[in-house]
């Protein structure tokens, strides 16, 4: 049973407002969340309900969605007993009656949705991780593996270059701990690369990655296979690559901008095959735009067999696009971020669809995050494949790495085995 519910407004790792939600139970039981904020946003994501007060954090502002929480929502929900987050779930969408979540805002919504499943846990007395295994009804069996946040482009670092991440993979880890030794490696030899090449260190973009003005993305890529083979590892064998094309962000007028050229659909895939046969790339995320739908197929017949095919702004995390995703053969793996659809249940629900399609799955964080370090136990308790934070610079990433690496100690759960299949290329 719901005592009450209350909110208040945060500032988010890029110093804009957020919602930080308490939900107390009859119990007196108490979850305290805070939700993020994406920059390179999806079309379909459910509505964050911003206060459009210009005088006023530019607009982006939280107090209506704050409001919402201690007005509405909480007079809807508080004494009411409730037996599952499910149920809790269903009111709330019920309650906001808009198909984006708009009216109350995806941002109070997910936040009482979230303190919910924390305040729960902490009355069971069970790991938050343990209670998100819980709720798909999943065996605690492995610890996701990082995909860590190397170099940055696109919309995270004011576009320099196209192109939103590279990401390295610590694909010869066999724990957490590990795993984050070798991303440190790597990182010290990037700066140096980096100060090196282009006179500058340049911790600047939203995720912590590096963001030095690259001429193009081959040049990026180039650089984190020469950032790792200094640092002493095998690129292709030890530490693999990953990829955030983000590609709506460049695409117009039914043409992809990238690297100052003009690409169709098609060339865009034989761009994406090109590079996939020359880096070790093991995950390409967003490689075409959300609304270039008749492509995906195509692009999933050319580099799926070499690579997971990872839909962020393409899914949104959202069922019936992932369904449509799997009936199209468009896709094999889903990044998923809550607070892109707006609910735990059906997040959850995404995250079983694509399951059920063998997909793998990457729990991911947001570019505008808060200290909260919730998303490592959904990750360890939704069975994350890859979990995708950011880089190992900036508080409100390493509040998650750090949570997985208490989860580590507690559970001594193993790493996810590599290579998972359908992940691995033949470049090595
Ligand atoms: P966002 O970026 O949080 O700005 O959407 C993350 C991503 O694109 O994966
Ligand atoms: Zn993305």
């Amino acid at each position: 049973i719901i005592k009450q519910l209350k909110a208040w407004e945060i500032l988010d790792s890029r110093g804009r407002p957020t919602v930080k939600a308490r939900c107390e139970l009859e119990s007196r039981a108490v979850g305290i969340v805070s939700v993020p904020s994406g920059a390179s946003t999806g079309a379909a994501e459910a509505h964050e309900l911003r206060d459009n007060d210009p005088a006023r954090y530019r607009g982006l502002g939280c107090r209506k969605a704050v409001a919402n929480i201690n007005g509405e929502i909480n007079t809807a929900l508080a004494g009411r007993l409730l037996a599952s987050q499910q149920e809790l779930d269903t009111i709330l969408i019920e309650l906001d009656a808009t198909a984006n979540k708009s009216r109350l805002g995806a941002n109070a919504i997910l936040a009482v949705s979230l303190a919910f499943a924390r305040a729960v846990s902490q009355e069971r007395q069970y790991p938050l991780y343990q209670h998100f295994a819980d709720m798909q009804e999943l065996p605690l069996r492995t610890l996701p593996r990082p995909t860590i946040n190397l170099f940055s482009g696109g919309k995270h670092a004011g576009g320099q270059v196209d192109i939103q991440d590279v990401l390295l993979v610590p694909a010869a880890a066999q724990t957490m701990d590990e795993a984050l030794a070798v991303t440190f490696a790597v990182y010290q030899s990037a700066s140096e690369l980096t100060f090196k090449k282009y006179g500058t260190r340049s911790l600047t973009a939203d995720e912590g990655g590096l963001a030095p003005p690259f001429p193009d993305t081959e040049t990026m890529l180039a650089d984190a296979v020469e950032t790792i083979e200094q640092a002493g590892y095998v690129a292709g064998k030890d530490v693999m690559l990953a990829i955030d094309v983000a590609s709506s962000h460049f695409y117009q007028d039914k043409l992809y901008h990238l690297d100052h050229e003009q690409l169709s659909s098609a060339a865009m895939i034989e761009r994406l095959g090109n590079w996939l046969s020359r880096y070790p790339l093991v995950s390409i995320e967003d490689g075409l735009a959300e609304d270039d739908w008749n492509n995906w197929p195509d692009l999933y017949a050319r580099i799926g067999s070499q690579t997971l095919v990872l839909g962020d702004d393409f899914l949104c995390t959202n069922p019936g696009r992932i369904q449509r995703a799997i009936a199209n053969q468009a896709a094999n793996a889903l990044l998923l971020k809550v607070n892109q659809i707006g609910t735990l249940s059906e997040a959850a629900q995404s995250c079983q669809l694509a399951r059920s399609a063998n997909w793998r799955v990457t729990i991911s964080a947001r570019s505008g995050e808060t200290e909260d370090n919730w998303l490592a136990d959904l990750a360890v308790g939704w069975a994350g494949d890859q979990i995708k934070i950011g880089s190992i610079t900036h508080g409100e990433r390493l509040a998650k790495y750090n949570r997985l690496l208490e989860i580590e100690a507690d559970t001594h759960l193993p790493l996810i085995a590599w290579p998972t299949d359908g992940s691995q290329n033949n470049h090595s």
